[in-house]
């Protein structure tokens, strides 16, 4: 990877204070792209001896109320007799475990605190959420009131997404490759300098760009004086990012 020195120590010290018996919580946030899912590719591959749980929303579900805690939690489901039973009934009715309608969005937020407080029992535990804004906000709400009471659970969250803020937590912006790192990625592209310079430019040091927009090129869909190579990125990011494209924007 290149060009993401501070990110990923980051990620490290973070994973560090789990190994100590503390926990903490990261948001990365940045474009389509910009090398969200590649950091918590890092995190995984850092992990050690944590448990990972790891999951990516999905665009499908973004309107499925407690659909995205439902595909985190699944699998740790049997440990719910353990927890407080006012929070044990609020979790299991948000997951269509029980017949009662409209969990109380407080009971649920505590719930999955003290569910994975409780799988972090038996060891400490990371867990990943790559492209959250697509997770369901009932979801989303719930994770981040666990996220902002973490203490001493060994429990590291990482969280990524291309949407809002999200408030309360510390997060990582992520900007584009700085020259050199872009530069550097790209001196893997077959390319002239004269298209080399032209795909710098137009990437802005997104990592997503440097390694389509040479093939882009070589294919011959880029001609100069023609659309701007930006136009071709578009058509990339569609097809590679979004797995459910959504009707196009004039104006992207
Ligand atoms: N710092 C980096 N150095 C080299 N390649 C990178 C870097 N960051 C991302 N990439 C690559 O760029 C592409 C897009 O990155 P990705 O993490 O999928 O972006 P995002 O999740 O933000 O949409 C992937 O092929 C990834 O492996
Ligand atoms: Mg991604």
């Amino acid at each position: 990877m290149y060009g993401r020195q501070r990110e990923t120590s980051v990620i490290d010290r973070l994973l560090d204070e789990v190994h100590r018996g503390n926990s903490g919580a990261l948001v990365i946030r940045g474009e389509p792209g910009i090398g969200k899912t590649a950091l918590l590719d890092h995190a995984a591959g850092q992990a050690g001896s944590l448990h990972v749980m790891r999951r990516t929303g999905v665009p499908s579900e973004t309107d499925l109320a407690f659909a995205g805690l439902h595909l985190l939690l699944r699998p740790v489901l049997h440990q719910t007799a353990k927890l407080p039973p006012p929070q044990r009934r609020a979790l299991e009715a948000a997951l269509g475990l029980s017949d009662t309608q409209g969990a109380d969005p407080l009971l649920v937020g505590l719930g999955v605190l003290s569910l994975l407080a409780e799988v972090a029992e038996d060891g400490p535990v990371l867990c990943l959420i790559d492209d959250a804004h697509w997770l369901d906000r009932s979801s989303l709400q719930a994770l981040l009131f666990a996220a902002r009471r973490l203490e001493a659970e060994q429990l590291a969250l990482v969280v990524t997404t291309r949407g809002e803020h999200l408030p309360g937590l510390p997060e990582l912006r992520l900007s584009g490759l700085d020259s050199a790192a872009a530069a550097a990625l790209l001196r893997e592209a077959d390319l002239t300098p004269a298209q080399r310079y032209r795909v710098l430019a137009e990437a802005q040091g997104n990592p997503l760009a440097l390694i389509e927009l040479p093939a882009v090129m070589k294919k011959g869909l880029y001609r100069p004086g023609g659309l701007p190579l930006s136009h071709s990125l578009r058509a990339v990011f569609h097809s590679q990012v979004d797995p459910c494209p959504r009707p196009r924007r004039r104006s992207w």
